[in-house]
């Protein structure tokens, strides 16, 4: 907010909050991992892939141990589960080619919150569940658990040397971060954890901007992001199967909405299987989003019955196809967006802190297939299209979305691993079908199901549905929590609406219009849940 009220556009606002969420955040904000932005900015529609990468000596086995058996913690915990950072030069990629105030104007926030913030009771819960991890690695320890407990809720927090990295990050890009001495520490720190990493992995990592997946669904536009994610792919699929089984037509809140949603997921998730890095992935993406396959897909879909997961496989060629995560959005004055989905993958990633930079590292790495055809800790089961291989970035679910239709534009997303697709999607259909307020449609109760594992989970607002569901051929297990949607919007009278989703602390506002006008004044509005004001 203070950015903007400085007269910085969407893009500036995202990054700003990108690198203050690495440092007041560091469950998943970072600068140890990488993520999605799916941007609009006056005319153009562009999507980057910061994503981190395979370090150059990693090979398809590497988490499996003699007798072929899955060493699921080394691609969770530690040196070995350290994917190739992209943060660093993504946020400086996404300012250079769409900001507008000066870079080190944008990092200013981010510094001042490194010299000192106040811990949170979120900040001191989510150290105080992830203690053991963090506990197993001394440099993590001394800095989120100073005397062997988290801060207390309310004192001051300080990172001094991440103040420093953010400091020469401002005045020099990403390459203080990837290159010399600090690149240096980082390789060290993973390197003697048991990792494979290079420092000419880090320095030759490169964000690249990918050709936006656009669809239209329910007379609106929509801008995903395409491979290494699938969750653009995901998002297009299941909206596309929806028109086609006519799920609007269903009352909001019914069973039978849900049992579409759900048959739709089933099969967006069998042809997950097959994705992988563009350069690897099994089925393009034009043959997952064809009519014909949309149509053939939605004629196997039973009004009243659901399909066996065993019955419903990945996308083959036929005659008719010959040829824990954050979130962020932004919408500016003029209409810009930013959604941008930046991770570590687990919370705290790989647990791994640098002691030098007082930044924690992902455990990306168990986004592979790291054993293809056995499930990851989403449960998630992958193909070789996924499998592990030098250079190459780990598939995604994040789902960084835009949608708009005239003036009016909704930026959307939210963390949550293999829900983030099926979470974004609801609430994008509670306003974009429904026109439900954003407010409600963040809160509403949501649904999961991802082909394997075959049931759906429901969070325990669904209950009275749960029977509903099983008796249409459903397993169902309960969960207390799907996803954490953030989402901003444009509305078509121009007014501003933001909405935070309840099941997490996160917050939205809408900055009013006077205090856009007095540019440069800090932001004295407190930050609230959600609002909307006019
Ligand atoms: N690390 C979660 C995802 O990328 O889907």
């Amino acid at each position: 907010m203070e950015v903007l009220a400085s007269g910085g556009n969407a893009t500036d606002a995202a990054v700003a909050t990108a690198l203050a969420l690495a440092v007041v955040h560091p469950v998943a904000g970072n600068l140890g991992g990488g993520g999605f932005a799916v941007v609009r900015m006056g005319e153009t529609v562009a999507a980057l892939d910061f994503r981190e990468t395979a370090p150059s000596a990693a090979w398809r086995e590497m988490y499996l141990d003699a007798s072929g058996a899955p060493r699921p913690e080394a691609s969770l915990v530690g040196g070995l589960a350290v994917g190739v950072p992209g943060s660093p030069g993504g946020y400086f990629e996404l300012h250079r080619r769409f900001g507008r105030l000066p870079w080190e104007q944008v990092v200013a926030p981010a510094i001042r919150l490194a010299e000192g913030f106040t811990v949170t009771s979120r900040l001191a819960s989510d150290l105080e569940s992830e203690k053991a991890l963090l506990a197993r690695f001394a440099a993590s320890a001394r800095v989120w658990l100073p005397g062997g407990t988290p801060p207390r809720v309310g004192s001051t927090m300080r990172l001094p040397r991440l103040a420093a990295v953010l400091r020469a990050y401002a005045a020099e890009g990403p390459g203080a971060v990837t290159a010399g001495t600090r690149a240096e520490a980082l390789v060290a720190a993973v390197r003697a954890h048991g990792g494979i990493m290079t420092v000419a992995d880090v320095a030759s990592y490169r964000p690249v901007w990918r050709e936006p997946l656009r669809f239209r669904a329910f007379g609106w536009e929509l801008a995903g992001m395409p491979l290494p994610s699938s969750g653009g792919i995901i998002m297009a699929q299941t909206l596309g199967l929806l028109e086609r089984v006519g799920w609007a037509r269903q009352p909001a809140g019914s069973v039978q909405r849900l049992h579409l949603l759900a048959e739709s997921w089933r099969r967006a998730f069998a042809d997950r299987f097959l994705l992988g890095d563009p350069a690897s992935t099994r089925a393009a993406t034009e043959h997952l989003l064809a009519s014909a396959w949309l149509d053939r897909r939605a004629a196997e879909i039973d009004p009243n019955h659901a399909s066996p997961s065993t019955m419903v496989r990945p996308w083959t060629p036929g005659p008719e196809e010959a040829p824990e995560t954050t979130h962020l959005s932004v919408v500016d004055g003029e209409g810009n967006a930013v959604a941008l989905t930046t991770t570590l993958n687990g919370s705290f990633g790989s647990g791994l802190l640098v002691p030098e930079l007082e930044i924690l590292l992902n455990n990306e790495m168990d986004d592979f297939a790291t054993a293809p055809g056995r499930a990851n800790q989403y449960g998630l089961v992958q193909g070789e299209a996924n499998a592990v291989a030098p250079g190459r970035r780990m598939l995604s679910s994040m789902t960084p979305t835009l949608a708009w239709r005239g003036v009016e534009i909704v930026a959307i997303g939210s963390p949550g691993g293999s829900r983030i697709p099926t979470a974004t999607t609801q609430v994008l259909l509670a306003v974009l079908v429904d026109g439900a307020p954003l407010e409600v449609a963040v809160a509403q109760p949501r649904i999961h199901h991802q082909w394997m594992p075959d049931e759906v989970l429901c969070e325990d607002g669904e209950a009275s549905l749960q029977a509903a569901l099983i008796r249409l051929g459903h397993r169902v297990q309960v969960r207390p929590r799907l996803g954490e949607v953030h989402a901003v919007r444009r509305r078509g009278n121009g007014s501003l609406e933001a909405g935070a989703d309840p099941r997490g602390p996160g917050t939205a506002a809408v900055l009013p219009a006077r205090l856009l006008e007095s540019a440069g004044r800090p932001n004295p509005i407190p930050s609230r849940r959600s609002e909307r004001l006019e």
